[in-house]
Parts: C-alpha cells; sequence; structure tokens
C-alpha cells in the first residue's frame, strides 16, 4: 500500500512542461515564452524574430509561397495609383528622429523587410500602411491604444492619431483592416508582446497574437488567423516589431 502510494504521488509530483499547439511562436529574439512543440511538430524558424511550431516538423516556407508578385511596391504607389486618403494630415510629424517615448515599427521578414508603419499622406487619418524607412511614423501603446505621434517636435499640445481595428472581417473573413483616426479605438486591445505588436480581442481567440497581413496598397490588416497558413492571395504574413535607433534605416 505505502509504496503504491509513494510511487503515484511521485508520478503527480513531475513538472507539467507547457507543450506548445501548432502554429504558436517557440522562439525569436527576445522572446522568453514557452519553446516546446507538441509530439509530431517542430519548432520552425520563420525570421530572426519569430520560430513557430509546424505539425509534421515542416521546413520553413520558402519566400515563393508568398505571392510577391501581387503585392505592390510601396514607392511605385505613390506614382501608378491614386492616393489611398485624401484626408488633410492631423499634424506637422515628428519628422525623422525618434521622439523620447516612441517607436519606428516595421516588418522584419520578406517581403516587407524593414517597410514601417504609416499612414499616407503622411501623419493624415487613413489605412496604416507599411512603407519607406523615409517617411516612417512614430508610435507608441499607451492603456491598450496604438497611438500615433502627429505633431511637430516641441509642438503643445501634441496632436495624436489612434490606431482604430475594424469590427468587420475582410478579405478571407479572417482579416480586421487597421485604420488611423481622430477617435480612439473601442475594439480589443495592443500591446507589445516581446517586441512584436500584438492585438487582441476577449470575443475572439487567436491562434497567434501577432499575426498581421499586408495586403493590395500595402494596407496592414489584422489575421485572426494562422500565421503563413492559407495566406489570401494578393497578401503577404507579417509580424511587426518595433525598433529604437535614433533613425528609421532600411
Ligand atoms: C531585446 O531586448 C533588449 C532588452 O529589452 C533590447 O535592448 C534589445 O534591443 C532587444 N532586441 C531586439 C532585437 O529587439
Ligand atoms: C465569417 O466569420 C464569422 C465568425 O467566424 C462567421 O460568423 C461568418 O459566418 C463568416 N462569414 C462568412 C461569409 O464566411
Amino acid at each position: 500500500m505505502h509504496h503504491f502510494t509513494s510511487v503515484a504521488l511521485a508520478i503527480l509530483a513531475g513538472t507539467a512542461s507547457a507543450v506548445l499547439q501548432d502554429w504558436q511562436q517557440c522562439g525569436g529574439i527576445n522572446y522568453s515564452g514557452d519553446t516546446q512543440c507538441a509530439t509530431g511538430s517542430g519548432c520552425v524558424k520563420i525570421n530572426d524574430y519569430y520560430s513557430q511550431c509546424q505539425p509534421g516538423a515542416a521546413p520553413a516556407p520558402t519566400t515563393t509561397a508568398i505571392p510577391t508578385t501581387t503585392v505592390p511596391d510601396p514607392t511605385t504607389l505613390a506614382t501608378t495609383t491614386a492616393p489611398i486618403s485624401t484626408s488633410v494630415p492631423a499634424g506637422s510629424g515628428p519628422g525623422t528622429t525618434l521622439q523620447t517615448g516612441y517607436y519606428w515599427i516595421r516588418a522584419v521578414a520578406s517581403p516587407n523587410f524593414h517597410k514601417y508603419m504609416q499612414t499616407s499622406p503622411l501623419y493624415s487619418p487613413g489605412p496604416a500602411l507599411l512603407g519607406s524607412y523615409t517617411t516612417a511614423g512614430q508610435f507608441q501603446v499607451v492603456s491598450g491604444q496604438l497611438v500615433q505621434l502627429v505633431s511637430a517636435p516641441g509642438e503643445k499640445p501634441e496632436k495624436f492619431l489612434y490606431a482604430t481595428v475594424s469590427e468587420t472581417r475582410s478579405i478571407n473573413n479572417m482579416s480586421l483592416a487597421v485604420t488611423f483616426t481622430e477617435a480612439k479605438n473601442t475594439y480589443g486591445t495592443f500591446k507589445f508582446g516581446g517586441d512584436d505588436l500584438q492585438w487582441s480581442v476577449s470575443s475572439i481567440t487567436r491562434p497567434n497574437p501577432s499575426a498581421w497581413y499586408v495586403c493590395a496598397g500595402q494596407k496592414m490588416y489584422i489575421n485572426l488567423g494562422n500565421y503563413m497558413y492559407q495566406t489570401p492571395s494578393g497578401c503577404a504574413d507579417q509580424t511587426i516589431h518595433y525598433y529604437n535607433d535614433k533613425t528609421a534605416n532600411s
């Protein structure tokens, strides 16, 4: 009897290490969470900032799987397409030197490697875009809001735009458009998880809170589904990260 009981207790006392589900993050620069994928799944490096559990330890998807040809080059956008937004800038903007307390936000993988979050025209209400480092916006997450600084350095009062998440699904019914507005966001909350920008809302369970799409016109969408899986045509999977060097760079 005694013997049996102590064996059972020893089993119960064994440390339960958290095993990650498929498509969850398992590694990356500054990632400090669990790293063990479920049986039959392997941790696959997507980029320096992001590794993910994939069933069958599938090799990292090749860049040819991403429909790069259908994603317009932001440098040609300005001349070849009509302006995305006709709205008037809310401020003259903080310029190309990072202001105290703010960050650049950028993608770190193909096809948007070192493309930075911004609006077009700059500092105006409109869709969140990824574009050139020369026109990068400056951001901070405050109380769950993703805030863009749009006033000039030293200007008082400071002026801001807020990233607003659409409650209406678009593209593959797994995408939520993100737009900068003068009003605060009322749907879900933003935060930095490590250095990657995340969004969550209590009513939706997301397999990866850091998953974004960058689609036609370089517009950014929250990806409610899996990262790097069933990517809609014309979109690219990205995670986006803060960067705090004094100037943005390519
Ligand atoms: C990792 O975190 C450290 C400490 O917060 C920070 O200094 C560093 O810039 C981060 N690395 C990257 C690649 O963001
Ligand atoms: C989109 O997804 C929502 C939530 O899962 C679902 O209720 C709705 O029926 C879907 N719409 C379409 C057109 O598939």
